[in-house]
C-alpha cells in the first residue's frame, strides 16, 4: 500500500474520524514518527512529548525492549482467549503483585484501558461488600465509559448525566489547597482535618454502611496533579476501616513510577484494598488495564464467581509488553531515575512561581507536575474559572507547541509529565521554552 501524505492523513481524519471531546470536523496534527521523547509532524518539526501524550509512555516512544517482545509474541501467539493460561498473562500478574507487596496483595484482573479497570474495581467492591454506594472525587477522572464517567467528579460526566444520573454514585469536594485559599506546608493539618471531617459527615449522611467502596485517584492527574495535604489519604483509609468501605485507589495516571514510587500510593502510609492501573504498564505500545486485589477480596473470590469478563481480558499482545515495561521499570531502577529529575524539575518550576506574575502555584512529585495559571496572583483569580467556555488555555498550549514542547492543561494548569527516561540535558534544553511562554502569558494576560 502507498504511503499516505501527512495531508491526506489529517483529511481523511478530518472527514472521517470521531474525535474525542470535540466537535467534529476539526483539524487534528498529523504525527510520523516517535522515537524517545520526540515525535515528528509530516513536515519534519521536531516536538518534545512533556505529557508522555496523556501521561502514557512512561517509557518514551518506541523503546526496542517493549517493541522486541510485542515482535516476538507477534511471532507464537497474538492472542488467547481469557480463559486459557498463557505465559506473558500468567508471569505480568505475579510481577504486579510482588511490586504491589505480595505480603498484602493476591491477584489481577486484565482489563483494557483505565475506564474498565475502574468499573471492574467498582463491581468487585459491591460483589464483595453487598453495599451499593460508591464515593469518589469531584475533582477527579476516572474514564469515559458510562460507569467510569458517573464516578469522574469532573464536567467530562454532565453528558452523561445529562442522560439521567446512576444511583448511588455519591461526589465528594476533595481538597486544593491552592484554589481553596490555603498554603501548602503551613496549613496542610487544618485542611486536612477540615476536609476529613466534611467526607466523614458526608458518609454519614449517605449511611456508611451502604457505602461499598471510596474510589480515588492517589494523587489526582488530569485535573492539575492535585496533592493532597499531609495526612489527608491516611485519614481517608482510616474512614474506610471504621465503617468497613473498600478503598481503590486508581493509578491509571500516577501509576508505573510517575512519582518516583512504582504505583503513587507508595508515597503514603496506607494500603488500597484494590487499585486500578493502564496507561504506563505497556506505555500505550498495546492497550492494557487492570485491578489488583488484596488477598482479602482474593480470597472472597474462591467462594464466589467474580461475575467480570472481557474477552480481552489479560491480551498475549499485551501482556506481553507489559512484561517488556515492568522488567525496564525494574532493571533500570527508573524511579531512581525519576527522584533525580524532580531535582532539576521542581526547583525550575518553584522557581517560575517566583519569576512570571501569571504562575500561582507549582506541584511536582517525581515527574507528574503542574503549574496554576492564574490573572492575578495577590487575589488568586484563575486564569480560566472551572469550565469556562472562552478560556485563554488552548492559546497558551497553542504557543507552547510553536517552540515544539508539546504537553496539554486542563482548566487553569499547565500539565509537565515527560515520559520518565528524558534526561537532565533533554530538561534543561525544553524548560526555558516554558519560561518563554509564561512570560509571553505575563504581559499578554497580566496586565
Ligand atoms: C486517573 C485516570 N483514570 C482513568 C482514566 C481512563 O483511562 P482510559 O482512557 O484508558 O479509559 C484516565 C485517563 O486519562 C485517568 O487519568
Amino acid at each position: 500500500m502507498e504511503a499516505l501524505t501527512g495531508e491526506e492523513v489529517a483529511k481523511l481524519h478530518q472527514d472521517y474520524v470521531m474525535q474525542s471531546w470535540h466537535k467534529q470536523g476539526g483539524k487534528a496534527m498529523p504525527v510520523k514518527e516517535a522515537k524517545g521523547i520526540y515525535l515528528w509532524d509530516y513536515d519534519g518539526n521536531k516536538y518534545a512529548d512533556m505529557s508522555s501524550l496523556l501521561v502514557c509512555s512512561n517509557l518514551g516512544h518506541e523503546l526496542p525492549e517493549i517493541v522486541d517482545a510485542i515482535t516476538e509474541q507477534a511471532h507464537k501467539m497474538c492472542f488467547m482467549s481469557p480463559a486459557y493460561a498463557s505465559e506473558p498473562k500468567s508471569r505480568l500478574a505475579k510481577m504486579l503483585v510482588d511490586v504491589a507487596g505480595p505480603d498484602f496483595y493476591q491477584r489481577v484482573f486484565f482489563t483494557n484501558g483505565g475506564a474498565d479497570s475502574n468499573e471492574n474495581a467498582i463491581k468487585m467492591a459491591r460483589m464483595v461488600t453487598g453495599r451499593s454506594k460508591i464515593f469518589s472525587c469531584y475533582r477527579s477522572y476516572h474514564g469515559s465509559t458510562l460507569g467510569a464517567s458517573f464516578a469522574s467528579g469532573d464536567w467530562r460526566r454532565f453528558a452523561t448525566e445529562a442522560g439521567g444520573e446512576a444511583p448511588s454514585f455519591v461526589h465528594f469536594m476533595n481538597p486544593n489547597m491552592y484554589e481553596d485559599g490555603f498554603d501548602r506546608g503551613v496549613d496542610d493539618e487544618k485542611v486536612t482535618k477540615l476536609y476529613l471531617k466534611r467526607l466523614e459527615d458526608q458518609l454519614i449522611y449517605e449511611n456508611p454502611y451502604n457505602v461499598a467502596a471510596i474510589l480515588m485517584e492517589s494523587i489526582v492527574g488530569a485535573n492539575g496533579v492535585i496533592l493532597p495535604p499531609k495526612g489527608y489519604m491516611e485519614g481517608v483509609r482510616a474512614l474506610c476501616d471504621k465503617y468497613g468501605i473498600l478503598m481503590i485507589c486508581d493509578e491509571v495516571m500516577a501509576g508505573f513510577g510517575r512519582t518516583g514510587k512504582m504505583f503513587a500510593w507508595q508515597n503514603f502510609d496506607l494500603k488500597p484494598d484494590m487499585f486500578t492501573f493502564a496507561k504506563g504498564v505497556t506505555c500505550g505500545y498495546v492497550p492494557l488495564g487492570g485491578v489488583v486485589v488484596s488477598k482479602k477480596i482474593s480470597d472472597y473470590f474462591t467462594d464466589h464467581v467474580l461475575q467480570c469478563g472481557l474477552t480481552y481480558s489479560g491480551h498475549t499482545l499485551a501482556c506481553a509488553a507489559g512484561v517488556a515495561a515492568v522488567s525496564y521499570y525494574l532493571d533500570h531502577d527508573v524511579c531512581a531515575h525519576v527522584k533525580k529529575m524532580e531535582g532539576v524539575l521542581k526547583p525550575f518550576l518553584e522557581s517560575m512561581v517566583e519569576k512570571h506574575k501569571c504562575v500561582g502555584e507549582a506541584r511536582c512529585i517525581g515527574l507528574f507536575a503542574a503549574l496554576t495559571i492564574v490573572k492575578n496572583k495577590a487575589t488568586r483569580e484563575l486564569m480560566a474559572p472551572y469550565h469556562a467556555s472562552n478560556s485563554v488555555m488552548p492559546t497558551i498550549m497553542a504557543e507552547l507547541k510553536k517552540k515544539g514542547f508539546l504537553t496539554f492543561g486542563r482548566e487553569t494548569n499547565i500539565n509537565i509529565c515527560p515520559p520518565l527516561i528524558i534526561t537532565e540535558e533533554e530538561l534543561n534544553e525544553q524548560l526555558p521554552k516554558l519560561d518563554e511562554v509564561l512570560t509571553w502569558v505575563d504581559e499578554t494576560y497580566c496586565g
